[in-house]
């Protein structure tokens, strides 16, 4: 208390203008929020390693989403772009980030990045309130100039002069809003309008992508620490739903309960829809209608992530909902675990992203071969249908380039096996679906499980499933 009384008494000492009186409300409200986000500094980071990648003599155009509509007037929450928000930390719609190999001269200024936002506007923040606007862009997320998107018109950039002009941007969803003039629609007509006919033809999407894959594959220091914290709060997801979990309860109250975990903890929503696929269901990969009710002797898998500030977690647990696994369902179970824990291993700096999948289809052929549910490898595909990793960060399936593991990327690896009702296989193994997931760093040793924290072994799940949760009525 001494520490924020003092500083704030000084002020008033030497100072009794309305400014200082702001600034001290404004810093007190502040704090009222997250002050944990990615800073400046990082978006400026990013930018720098993104124009390091590019080649002599060009420019790069990246478009913010667009708003995507539910129905009628009513529109999905808005997501920005990944791209554009690890360039920039720009996370509202209708913007162009412009970033220049070298600088050019804009207004009599020299410059080598632009963002053109949103203008401010009074009537639109009593609806949807405030917007970042010009003095935001340039106080909050320090581009060197920001300017309104009216000015993107505008302005000349010689694109002629240019050797490459490489492009970002949504390629679809994009509707027009007729009463927007800058509206994202509009945007992306300007940028052609830029461009001369005989240019649009050498306009790059492909390579600007792989920038993308290039650097968002490795995080730095302070995007794992936002996956760190998107893991965790997941992993406590996990563990309460294991302790709530009810025969009879539905599908959707243990999303309800995984989700409400998540908001708890200050993730802002969960970063894919939540899979949580009982009895037939545990069969189905993306299954997210969870209307089922759930039996005994059902298992559930529930493949889910929280988002943090940008960044998804993923992480999938197979559970029985009686909280006993069967004899067939542990056989099936501890398959898939152990050919996780093969591809966990393959799981190191140097290998390539393909070996941890090699490690765990080996594993499951063989022992499914064993069951008889199989004959020969070729079958497996029958009931293990998906890749075992993919790339995390700030998508779910994260940009990547797929060449040899690199340190501080982060993969799931996440074998599993389906058998839907009416496979060719003795009618015992029917509707047990499993899928065992985690969140693993790659290090320069160890791999090391960001989502070790909730348990997988049978013995640790049958166990855990007997303790309350404070979730539980
Ligand atoms: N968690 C869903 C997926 O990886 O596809
Ligand atoms: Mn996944």
């Amino acid at each position: 208390m001494r520490i924020i009384l003092f500083p704030i008494l000084f002020l008033f000492l030497f100072s009794s203008s309305q400014e200082l009186v702001d600034t001290i409300l404004i810093d007190n409200n502040e704090s009222m929020y997250d002050d944990d986000k990615l800073s400046a500094e990082f978006f400026n980071d990013r930018r720098r390693a993104f124009r390091a990648l590019m080649p002599e003599n060009s420019v790069a155009f990246i478009f913010s989403s667009p708003i995507r509509n539910r129905s009628n007037d009513v529109d999905f929450e808005y997501h920005q772009d990944p791209n554009m928000y690890y360039l920039s930390g720009y996370d509202e719609p209708h913007g162009v980030l412009v970033v220049l190999k070298d600088e050019i001269s804009i207004n009599g200024e020299l410059t080598n990045e632009i963002l053109y936002v949103q203008p401010y506007d009074e009537a639109d923040a009593i609806w949807n309130g405030k917007r970042l606007g010009v003095v935001g862009g340039k106080q909050q997320l320090k581009v060197n100039s920001v300017f309104e998107n009216s000015e993107f018109k505008k302005h000349n950039l010689k694109l002629e002069n240019f050797k490459s002009v490489h492009l970002h941007h949504p390629q679809n969803d994009v509707r027009d809003n007729t009463f927007d003039k800058n509206d994202l629609y509009n945007l992306i007509q300007q940028f052609y309008a830029k461009i001369s006919t005989q240019q649009e033809n050498d306009v790059d999407k492909t390579k600007i992508n792989q920038w993308f894959a290039f650097l968002r594959e490795v995080k730095t220091a302070e995007e794992l620490v936002l996956m760190r914290k998107a893991i965790s709060i997941t992993c406590d997801a996990q563990i309460e739903l294991m302790k709530a979990m009810k025969t009879d309860m539905k599908e959707y109250e243990a999303e309800a309960i995984v989700e409400y975990v998540f908001k708890k903890n200050g993730a802002e929503y969960p970063g894919f829809p939540t899979i949580m696929g009982s009895g037939e269901n545990s069969c189905v990969l993306h299954y997210v209608s969870n209307r089922k009710t759930m039996k005994g002797n059902n298992l559930l898998v529930s493949d889910v992530g929280a988002e943090y500030h940008g960044y998804t977690a993923d992480v999938s647990r197979t559970i029985p909902v009686d909280g006993h696994f069967s004899e067939e369902e542990a056989l099936i179970y501890n398959i898939v675990f152990k050919a996780q824990q093969a591809g966990i291993a393959a799981s190191r700096a140097g290998n390539r992203f393909w070996e941890p999948n090699i490690a765990a289809t080996t594993v499951i052929s063989q022992s499914l071969i064993k069951l008889g549910i199989i004959k020969k490898p070729i079958e497996l595909r029958r009931y293990f249908m998906h890749g075992t990793s993919h790339y995390l960060g700030l998508d779910v399936h994260d940009k990547g380039t797929y060449g040899e593991l690199q340190p501080n990327t982060v993969i799931t690896v996440e074998p599993g096996i389906y058998i839907p009702e009416g496979s060719p296989c003795d009618k015992k193994w029917w509707n047990i679906g499993v899928r065992i997931e985690d969140d693993v760093l790659i290090t320069d040793g160890e791999p090391e499980v960001i989502s070790d924290c909730v348990p997988k072994t049978i013995t640790e799940i049958e166990a855990l499933m007997k303790e309350k949760s404070y979730l539980s009525n």
